[in-house]
């Protein structure tokens, strides 16, 4: 499918998407919708008589939509746990995203209300007596549903009210839920939004969204269709108890509140700022993906009018800030080398030591360097490979690629994840663009010998990829060598 149309690399923001879409087609659905016991059926229908299958593509996008906004977020919650995403600086992000599935599922259930079928009324019936299960109400809510006298135009305004109240909080909440990511997408790259709206399209007109038969107080539907995902709760209740649905469902919920509060191993070194080797550029502010850098006035101002202030509580330990600094440039200064900002576990200058003395050590064998991530491919092993795994590659200045080329190494791979799977959110795109000189601190492409440098895109598992980029550059090593 290649990275960019990937929908498992960018579920938070398919799930954006659907909302978006759900939103565009829900204002045009409010507009036809007649809003009382009496017309909404009626209103519903005659959208099928709209000329160009209009009506019943306007439908089932907004159907479809809703399916797709409640399986991708639950798909991204899985994600996310699995990248144990829960965990320290992301935890904030992670909290947030819980109530946005109670907000996505309680508005799926509400939207078959407003067009008062007998689906419509069953899944009311049903969530009514769910939530009188709770000894919460002093009247049961359910009495408002036996006689048809008792669905007024009053009741039905709530659940219009409910209907449109709770994606708003949702959008609020997701504005939360983004406010600690820097560059948060919100709608799906290119292909992959114009591959599902395509789908969900198709969908609509080959699977068309039709209403139940009006709902009849008092009356028992015969045959129901149920949208197994958006109802899910009701054919649950009735095959256990509402108890126990409540049970799975608060279960849940708190398991999620829980679970990035469990013990934990020990979080990442947070990064440093050496104020003495900050000139306030900002280049670290708008790379960091985590949005833990701000600038505050610069004690001396000799050295530069601001000052970087990381925020511990934000910072994942990616380093890719480290590799923003100008300051990182390892031809600068021949005694230690002191970064504008760094990582406490592997700084600038630790990583230039570590490079000038293994390049030492295989100097007659050309060796092709590797810098790769922890995150990503395992990197090769071998006597005239010099591997250097970094919490992210996007930690390394570029001007490292250039300086190992000069100080023995035969040829250079940085390896970063794959397109859009960095750990880190942002990185290996950074690295990218670094390297190809679209982004500062830049690869000075015009001092390096042609054919020298590789960027290879490798996650975990790809080690073969690293291993071919490896083998392509020290073959052009040799034969440069040979002739
Ligand atoms: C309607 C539901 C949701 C939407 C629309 C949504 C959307 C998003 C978006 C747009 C991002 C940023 C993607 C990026 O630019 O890298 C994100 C990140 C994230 N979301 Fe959600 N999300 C939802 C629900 C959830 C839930 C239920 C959880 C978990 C309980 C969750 C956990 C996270 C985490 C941990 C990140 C940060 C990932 C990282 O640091 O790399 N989200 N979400
Ligand atoms: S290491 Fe640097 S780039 Fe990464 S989160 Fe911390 S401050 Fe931001
Ligand atoms: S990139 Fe370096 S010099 Fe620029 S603001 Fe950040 S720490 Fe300071």
């Amino acid at each position: 499918m290649g990275a960019q149309a990937n929908p498992l690399r960018h579920l938070g923001t398919v799930a954006c998407g659907a909302f978006w879409l759900l939103a565009a087609t829900g204002v045009v659905l409010y507009a036809v919708l007649d809003t009382s016991v009496q017309g909404a059926w009626t209103s519903i229908e005659a959208l099928h008589d709209a000329p160009l299958h209009a009506g019943q593509l306007l439908r089932g996008l907004h159907r479809y939509a809703a399916d797709l906004l409640v399986l991708a977020t639950l798909a991204h919650l899985l994600r996310e746990w699995l990248h144990a995403h829960e965990r320290g600086a992301r935890r904030y992000t992670w909290l947030t995203g819980v109530p946005l599935i109670a907000f996505a599922a309680a508005s799926g259930v509400g939207g078959f209300w407003l067009n008062w079928d007998q689906l419509g009324q069953y899944s009311a019936m049903a969530t009514a007596a769910w939530v009188d299960a709770l000894p919460l109400l002093s009247s049961p809510l359910s009495r408002n549903f036996l006689d048809a006298a008792a669905v007024g135009d009053r009741l039905f305004s709530l659940f219009v009210f409910v209907h449109l109240g709770v994606p708003l909080l949702m959008l609020f909440g997701l504005w939360f839920h983004v406010q600690r990511l820097s560059r948060a997408a919100v709608l799906p790259p290119r292909p992959l939004a114009v591959a599902l709206a395509a789908a969900l399209a198709a969908a609509a007109l080959l699977w068309p969204v039709v209403s139940h038969p009006p709902a009849l107080a008092g009356a028992e539907p015969a045959v129901l269709r149920l949208d197994w995902v958006l109802l899910l709760v009701h054919p649950l209740t009735e095959a256990t108890s509402p108890a126990a649905v409540w049970a799975l469902v608060l279960g849940g919920a708190v398991l999620l509140f829980v679970l990035p509060f469990l013990p934990q191993p020990p979080r990442p070194p947070v990064a440093e700022v050496a104020p003495q080797a900050c000139n306030g550029c900002t280049r670290c502010v708008d790379d960091c993906p985590y949005a833990a850098i701000t600038m505050v006035p610069h004690p001396n101002q000799r050295i530069g009018r601001q000052l970087a202030v990381v925020d511990a509580d934000l910072c994942v330990g990616c380093g890719i800030c480290a590799g923003a600094c100008p300051s990182g440039t390892p031809f600068r200064s021949a005694g230690a080398l002191v970064n504008g900002i760094d990582l406490p576990g592997l700084t600038v200058d630790a990583l230039r030591s570590l490079l000038r003395g293994r390049l030492a050590a295989a100097r007659d064998l050309q060796p092709v360097v590797v810098f790769g991530c922890a995150h990503g491919a395992r990197l090769p092993v071998g006597r005239d490979v010099v591997a250097m795994a970094l919490p992210c590659a996007a930690q390394l200045p570029p001007s490292f690629v250039e300086y190992a080329l000069r100080d023995g190494a035969g040829a250079v791979v940085v390896a970063a994840c794959r397109e859009s799977g960095c750990e880190f959110r942002l990185g290996e795109r950074i690295t990218a663009e670094r390297l190809h000189a679209r982004r500062e601190p830049h690869l000075r492409l015009q001092h390096l010998p042609a054919g020298r440098v590789v960027l290879a895109h490798a996650g975990a598992g790809d080690e073969a990829v690293v291993a071919a980029a490896v083998q392509r550059l020290r073959a052009g090593v040799r034969t440069e060598a040979a002739s």
